[in-house]
């Protein structure tokens, strides 16, 4: 794909104003608890490092894991599988992941139904971009940024053949025709 123009769609003063709102909400739920903020690499790394450092009441121990999924969408035919997993036990742990984008719901229906099996005291989950009209499994986020009706977006840690992740708004790619 041939990129015409990237153009906004959410502002970074708009995105830090949605994030220290999640914040402040997840703050609140979390009062005096302890809790693991799982980041999903690569794309919500951004995300991740907004939303933590405004968390206020939680006591955070922070963790990453990385997916590879294989096989495009076709239902069912999806494979999601560790990279890399969590290094801290989540058994007995109040879990909050967070995801930059939901798209069909494969990456996050595995990980939410591996890290439900060990146990944990909780699990939510905070996604910054939410494309429910793409849904092929049924995933919800607990937490959302921003739901967004269509278009492939990139920046804020979102990328396109690994590029604009650094951008800190999001942008709609408007192909060449
Ligand atoms: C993207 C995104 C989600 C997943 C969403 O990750 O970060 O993890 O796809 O898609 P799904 O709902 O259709 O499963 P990607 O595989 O592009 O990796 P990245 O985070 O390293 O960019």
């Amino acid at each position: 794909m041939r990129i015409k123009e990237l153009q906004q769609v959410y502002g970074e003063e708009q995105i830090q104003t949605r994030v220290a709102e999640l914040a402040a909400e997840i703050s609140a739920l979390y009062d005096g608890e302890e809790l693991v903020v799982v980041c999903v690499l690569k794309g919500a790394f951004m995300f991740f490092s907004d939303l933590i450092r405004r968390l206020e009441g939680p006591q955070v121990e922070a963790d990453f894991v990385r997916l590879a999924s294989y096989g495009r969408s076709a239902s069912s035919s999806r494979t999601v599988s560790f990279v890399k997993d969590v290094e801290l036990s989540l058994a007995g742990k109040h879990v909050l992941v967070v995801e930059d984008i939901v798209d069909t719901g494969y990456t996050m229906d595995f990980l939410l139904r591996q890290f439900a099996a060990r146990g944990v005291k909780s699990l939510r989950l905070a996604v910054m971009v939410d494309k429910q009209a793409r849904r092929e499994v049924p995933v919800n986020a607990d937490f959302t940024g921003f739901a967004l009706p269509g278009g492939f977006v990139v920046g804020y840690g979102l990328d396109y053949a690994e590029r604009y992740r650094e951008l800190p708004a999001i942008f709609e790619v408007i192909p060449e025709y």
